[in-house]
C-alpha cells in the first residue's frame, strides 16, 4: 500500500430509500491520516453515506475503494473498517479488557500474547489501564466512549468510520473526547471519516469539511476556507451568522468584480466564480468581519438600525436592520463606545473579506 494512495475514494455513490430520502452524486477522497468530516442538518444522509461506505447499506449505483483497492461489493467485515456509533452497544457482561480484545478474538488473526499486547497497549492509548477489569456500567460516559473507541481502533482498520460518537455525552464531555479523539487519531495516523450534526465539533476537529444538504454534497473544504468562502448561502448560514446583501455586477475584469449593492454603494471584491455584467448576486460578510462606521461616512456601504445588543465578555454582538431592504445584520466587535439602540450606523468590511454568491 502505497502513503500516495487515497485512503478512501467515494465515487458518485447513490443510495435512494424513496424519490427524494437518501444520497445521491456523492463523491469524496481522503487522503491516509486525513480526517473528513460530513456535516449537515438531521436528514441530509450523513448516516446513509457511512452506512455505505461501511458496507452496512448496499447502492444503488457508484463505487468505493480502500487504499485502492474496490470494496463496493465485499461484506463489511472485508473492508478494513473500524466502526463507531452514537449508541457504543459495549458488551455489558464483558469488562473493559474483554471488550477490548473481542473483535480480535473473533477475527483470530492474533492470539494467545500477541494479543493481550494489543489489548494492553489499546488501554494505555485510551488511558483506561487502571479500569481493565471495570464492565461497561462501572465507567462514566466519557469512559465508555473511550472504550468504543479502543474497540474499532483495536484491529488497526485502514479507515475508522464514526457517526456522532459524542452525540450522547454533555458538552464539557464533547469537547474533552473531542480533543481525546483527535490525539489518539493523530498518535495512529488514522484517517477518519467522521459525521456530526454539530458545527463547531466538525470545524475544530477537521482537515475537510463536508457540508451535505438533501442528499448532496453543497462544499468540501478546509474550515477555515468553507467558513469563509461558503459557495452558497445554505452552507453560509449552516456554519454560523452571516451578513448577506442583494447587488448586481456592474464591471468585471478576469476574477476583479465591481458589483453595487442594492444600497446604491459600489464595491470592489476578487471571485474565482464566473458572473457576469449584469447578473444579481449577493455578497456575504461575517459579522467579525464586518465593521461599524458613522452612518454619513463615505465608505459606509450600507446603513441599518440598531436594535439590540448584547455582551459576550469577548465581544459585543449588535443587531439591526439594513434602512433599505430590512434585512437583519450582525456585527461582533470588541469596539466599546457603540451608539445606542435606535441609532443609525454605516457598516463596511475590507474587499478581501466578503465573497460573492451566485442566486439560490
Ligand atoms: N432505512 C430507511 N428507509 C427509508 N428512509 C430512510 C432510511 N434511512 C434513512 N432514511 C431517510 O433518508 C434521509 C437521510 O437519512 P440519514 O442518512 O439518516 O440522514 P442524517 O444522518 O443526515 O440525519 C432521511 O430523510 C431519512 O428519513
Ligand atoms: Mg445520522
Amino acid at each position: 500500500m502505497s502513503s500516495a494512495q487515497p485512503a478512501l475514494e467515494v465515487e458518485s455513490i447513490r443510495k435512494m430509500y424513496t424519490e427524494h430520502d437518501g444520497v445521491r452524486e456523492v463523491s469524496l477522497q481522503l487522503a491516509q491520516g486525513e480526517f473528513l468530516t460530513l456535516l449537515g442538518p438531521s436528514g441530509s444522509g450523513k448516516t446513509t453515506a457511512l452506512m455505505a461506505v461501511a458496507g452496512l447499506t448496499d447502492l444503488d449505483s457508484g463505487s468505493i475503494r480502500v487504499s485502492g483497492k474496490d470494496v463496493t461489493k465485499l461484506p463489511p467485515s472485508q473492508r478494513d473498517l473500524g466502526v463507531t456509533f452514537q449508541n457504543y452497544a459495549l458488551f455489558p457482561h464483558l469488562s473493559v479488557r474483554e471488550n477490548l480484545a473481542f473483535p480480535l478474538k473473533t477475527q483470530k488473526k492474533v492470539k494467545g500474547r500477541a494479543l493481550s499486547q494489543k489489548v494492553d497497549s489499546m488501554l494505555d492509548l485510551i488511558g483506561l489501564g487502571h479500569a481493565a477489569e471495570r464492565r461497561p456500567k462501572e465507567l462514566s460516559g466519557g469512559q465508555q466512549q473511550r472504550v468504543a473507541l479502543g474497540r474499532a481502533l483495536i484491529y488497526e482498520p485502514d479507515l475508522l468510520l464514526m457517526d456522532e460518537p459524542l452525540g450522547a455525552l454533555d458538552r464539557n464531555l464533547r469537547e474533552q473526547m473531542q480533543r481525546e479523539i483527535k490525539r489518539i487519531q493523530r498518535e495512529l495516523k488514522a484517517t477518519v471519516l467522521y459525521v456530526t450534526h454539530d458545527r463547531d465539533e466538525a470545524m475544530s476537529m477537521s482537515d475537510q469539511v463536508c457540508i451535505m444538504n438533501a442528499g448532496r454534497i453543497a462544499q468540501i473544504d478546509p474550515p477555515q476556507k468553507i467558513y469563509h468562502e461558503p459557495n452558497s448561502e445554505f452552507v453560509a448560514r449552516f456554519l454560523g451568522d452571516a451578513n448577506i446583501f442583494g447587488a448586481r455586477v456592474k464591471s468585471k475584469n478576469a476574477d476583479d468584480y465591481v458589483v453595487e449593492l442594492t444600497s446604491g454603494a459600489a464595491t470592489g471584491l476578487t471571485s474565482h466564480r464566473t458572473f457576469s455584467e449584469g447578473d444579481d448576486v449577493r455578497i456575504m460578510c461575517r459579522p467579525e468581519r464586518t465593521e461599524i462606521v458613522p452612518a454619513g461616512e463615505e465608505g459606509a456601504y450600507v446603513r441599518a438600525r440598531i436594535e439590540h445588543i448584547s455582551y459576550y465578555g469577548n465581544c459585543f454582538r449588535v443587531n439591526g436592520e439594513c434602512l433599505d431592504t430590512g434585512a437583519s445584520v450582525i456585527v461582533e466587535t470588541q469596539q466599546h463606545s457603540l451608539p445606542e439602540i435606535g441609532a443609525t450606523i454605516g457598516l463596511r468590511w475590507a474587499e478581501e473579506s466578503a465573497v460573492l454568491l451566485g442566486e439560490g
